[in-house]
């Protein structure tokens, strides 16, 4: 008999469509654009690899002068599950001190990620720091972290697409997807 496809397999359910995704970057470009209207120009650095199809799409509809940098990070993981330890494998080419930085994140989840980076960045002295998250699971946000500006508020699942991964597939997926649905579908009525 064949063995049931593992869930890996199967597409993930769609939780935010492309239509959506593409929607509310567009709204976040332009509230950055104009929240930073006459700056001379605002750095955008991307947290690989997870960042890498938003930072594209964001800052190819901000309309204020842009340029783009990033930074990667090891999490010291157990399969996709976040343990908690953060390594910088990859630093910034250029300085940022006295410059305008918005930070740019695909996901939000405890915060930890965000905050080792926040004092890092914060120690260079930049003119301003922003984040931008593109998803953020607020029932886990445990760091104290002010996030700027917030794509989707998402429920805690694991997520994958638009550059998300689990165990580095399924980040080229155009949607933001779940994985598998981890509670039981809601009964019924009548
Ligand atoms: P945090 O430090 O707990 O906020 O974890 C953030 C990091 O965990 C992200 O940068 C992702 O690499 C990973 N992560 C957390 N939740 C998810 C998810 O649902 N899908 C994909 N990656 C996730
Ligand atoms: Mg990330």
């Amino acid at each position: 008999m064949e063995e049931m496809p593992a869930p890996r397999d199967a597409p993930p359910d769609v939780l935010i469509s492309e239509a959506q995704i593409a929607a509310r970057v567009d709204q976040l470009a332009r509230q950055i654009s104009a929240d930073y209207a006459g700056v001379d120009e605002l750095l955008l650095i991307g947290v690989l690899r997870g960042a890498f199809i938003f930072i594209a799409d964001l800052s190819r509809r901000i309309t204020i002068p842009c340029s783009v940098d990033f930074m990667a990070l090891s999490h010291y993981e157990h399969g996709s599950t976040p343990s908690g330890g953060v390594r910088l494998i990859l630093d910034l080419r250029v300085g940022i001190t006295g410059r305008n930085v918005l930070l740019v994140e695909d996901i939000v989840d405890s915060g930890d990620t965000l905050a080792y980076l926040v004092r890092m960045l914060e120690a260079r002295r930049p003119a301003s720091l922003k984040i931008c998250a593109l998803t953020r699971k607020p029932d886990r946000l445990t760091a104290d972290v002010r996030l700027d500006y917030v794509g989707f508020d998402i429920p805690d699942r694991w997520v994958v697409g638009y550059g998300l991964d689990y165990d580095n597939t399924f980040r080229t997926l155009p949607y933001i997807g779940v994985l598998e649905v981890l509670e039981p579908a809601a009964p019924g009525a009548g």
